[in-house]
């Protein structure tokens, strides 16, 4: 299967991405809010901002934020998003997570939610989070993830999820984000276990995906194929329509720049 660029996928994704994700927002927005501490100093940084989502929901509680994102057709529905809810603290920039266009030590908070598996290099992110952020700047994560030492499970969900959206390079494991995070020189001082909080139904996740044809047909095969141990992970149930119900599971984290 090609891949194909993030860029590429979101702009195609963008008009209908809201909808897609609504379900998300309380639960890991709620999260990352609490664990953020804002205070009304804060310069935000979200990074992979998407449709503002995350910014939108961190801008009432402090001075200011950018997002930031590769696609401006997500880009342009953040936009619509600022204007019906009035909020005029946040300013949008295309760019990329792996390459930064700021200063060093301008941000005293970096969000990123839903977006590193999409991401080349999750160390060259992290190196630029890391970067831009102020000593004991906060930086917030939340994404979908594998569980820990499941091989098989981490193999079928990604091979899957890449399938379905060619733009998908890698959902890390909970340890994996850990040792990464140290990795990157960020202290780790909260990490949520995974939760499967994330319930879809494959037909119309594959639609939003724009995922038709020989592409949906492969995505179908591999639930129908799926190992006992990913059935059991992400509850799979074959449905009497045919379709499939399944719930992600999602990793939050909280790291500290020292
Ligand atoms: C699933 S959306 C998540 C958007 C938002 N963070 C949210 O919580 O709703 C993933 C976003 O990541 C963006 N993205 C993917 N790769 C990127 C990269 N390397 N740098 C910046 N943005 C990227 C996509 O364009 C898309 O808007």
């Amino acid at each position: 299967m090609p891949t194909r660029s993030a860029q590429e996928q979101f702009d195609r994704q963008a008009s209908h991405y809201n909808a897609q994700w609504n379900s998300w927002t309380g639960i890991a927005l709620n999260w990352l809010l609490e664990q953020a501490e804002c205070q009304p100093d804060d310069l935000v940084l979200d990074v992979a901002t998407g449709t503002g989502f995350t910014a939108l929901a961190f801008a009432p509680f402090v001075q200011s934020v950018v997002g930031i994102d590769v696609s401006t057709g997500m880009l342009e529905q953040a936009r619509q998003q600022q204007v019906a809810q009035h909020v005029d603290n946040v300013t949008w920039q295309q760019g990329a997570a792996e390459a930064l266009p700021f200063a060093d030590e301008t941000f005293s908070i970096v969000t990123c939610r839903i977006a590193p598996h999409h991401f080349q290099s999750i160390p060259q992110f992290l190196s630029e989070v890391k970067r831009v952020l102020r000593p004991h700047g906060r930086f917030l994560l939340a994404d979908t993830c594998v569980p820990d030492e499941e091989p098989e499970v981490n193999e079928w969900q990604n091979r899957v999820e890449a399938l379905r959206d060619p733009s998908h390079m890698r959902n890390l494991a909970p340890q994996e984000w850990q040792e990464a995070l140290e990795a990157a020189g960020l202290h780790v001082t909260a990490l949520c276990e995974p939760t499967s909080d994330i319930a879809m139904h494959l037909n119309d996740w594959m639609t939003k995906a724009g995922c038709t044809g020989d592409q949906a047909e492969a995505v179908r095969a591999a639930f129908a194929a799926a190992p006992a141990a990913a059935v059991r992970t992400f509850h799979i149930r074959e449905l009497p329509t045919g379709d499939y119900a399944f719930a992600w599971q999602r990793v939050a984290a909280k790291a500290i720049k020292p």
